[in-house]
């Protein structure tokens, strides 16, 4: 159905995409079955949207649980983005001063995923890509420290971690926009201008970061096969941070909306990243990682193989693969609600999109 601007409320659910025209390009704005909030109201608004097609009633307030709390994620990415226009005003020059806001904002972080009772994060995808620098950043240490939280990681080292997350891109301030959001593939030349950008982060961060750390921004795209950049490292020569932070940050980068393509579904990018076990990325990293991210967030759109669709309205932390289901009768009203995790009569029934 279709829901006015001045009617519409954070939790109702996208029934279609949002595109916008820049005057050339379509660009997807929000995609089928995003759960709205405020942010994304205020973005419609922005660019003049009447309204939107909305999944029924029935399915409004479905209320994902936050990837961490609001205030803390809103505090970071302001951090985040003004620590970046600083570096481009400052030819890239990182101040003690900056180490010092993100090593709160990392301890910050720390506290509120160790607080949570289990690691299973309803991750939402950010759909918007305008800031998706920032919310790559905040992503990427946020994963990282729930990876390094089940791999038995104490304090000092999950600290360490989340400051590689946040701080793993800031070499790419030196590569130009049109590379770096470029539709379509490189150039030779291109590709090298950006294979350089970890080496540009590592001298950023020279001197004011210790070794570790360093290590793991600088490893960010080695792959496991030797495959990767800058140096080609291998297996267990790429550092570990190095190795956690390349299954983030592809994560991240998969389930993002970027101006040249729309974001994969948790799931189908858990699927790309099962499939390169071992080829880009440490097994045993990447099955810890797995659990820790739903493939299926509340508040996906979902086909069924018996031909009914659905919205998931809750995840199984025992198997992220088979979450609780509200069905979508034909007249778009809530039908019933399947957990496909323990009901034997739909055992046999699978996500197909
Ligand atoms: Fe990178």
């Amino acid at each position: 159905m279709f829901v006015d601007k001045n009617n519409l409320e954070p939790g109702m659910i996208l029934a279609a995409d949002l595109i916008v025209n820049d005057g050339e390009n379509n660009d997807v704005l929000l995609v089928q079955g995003q759960v709205l909030n405020q942010f994304h109201l205020k973005k419609l608004s922005t660019y003049n949207f009447d309204g939107a097609f909305v999944i029924g009633e029935a399915f409004n307030n479905l209320r994902p649980e936050p990837e961490i709390d609001k205030e803390l994620e809103s505090k970071a990415l302001s951090e985040i983005k003004t620590f970046y226009n600083k570096l481009e005003n400052d030819n890239g020059k990182v101040t003690d001063k900056s180490i010092s806001i993100f090593s709160d904002i990392v301890d910050e972080l720390i506290t509120e995923i160790l607080y949570k009772k289990e690691l299973t994060n309803n991750v939402m995808i950010f759909r918007n890509h305008d800031e998706y620098t920032y919310q790559h950043c905040l992503s990427v240490a946020n994963l990282s420290i729930s990876t390094g939280i089940s791999l038995g990681m104490k304090n000092e080292a999950l600290h360490d971690l989340g400051m590689a997350g946040f701080l793993h891109d800031i070499g790419k301030i030196f590569i130009p926009k049109e590379i770096l959001n470029k539709n379509g593939k490189l150039t030779e030349s291109e590709f090298g201008l950006m294979k350089k950008h970890p080496f540009a982060a590592v001298s950023m961060l020279n001197g004011l970061l210790s070794k570790e750390i360093l290590d793991g921004v600088g490893a960010h795209h080695e792959k496991f096969d030797g495959t990767g950049y800058p140096y080609g490292k291998k297996g267990n020569d790429i550092s570990l941070y190095g190795r956690i932070l390349a299954v983030c940050d592809v994560y991240h980068a998969l389930t993002s909306n970027r101006s040249y393509r729309k974001p994969c579904f948790p799931s189908e990018a858990m699927e790309y990243l099962m499939g390169n076990a071992e080829r880009h990325f440490d097994y045993n990293i990447l099955n810890i990682f797995l659990k820790s991210v739903v493939a299926f967030p509340v508040g996906t759109y979902v086909k069924l193989s018996n031909k009914l669709n659905g919205i998931v309205i809750k995840n199984n932390p025992e198997n992220n693969l088979r979450p609780v289901i509200r069905l979508l009768n034909n007249d778009d009203t809530a039908g019933e609600e399947i957990n496909l995790f323990d009901n034997r009569k739909y055992m046999n029934v699978t996500i197909i999109a």
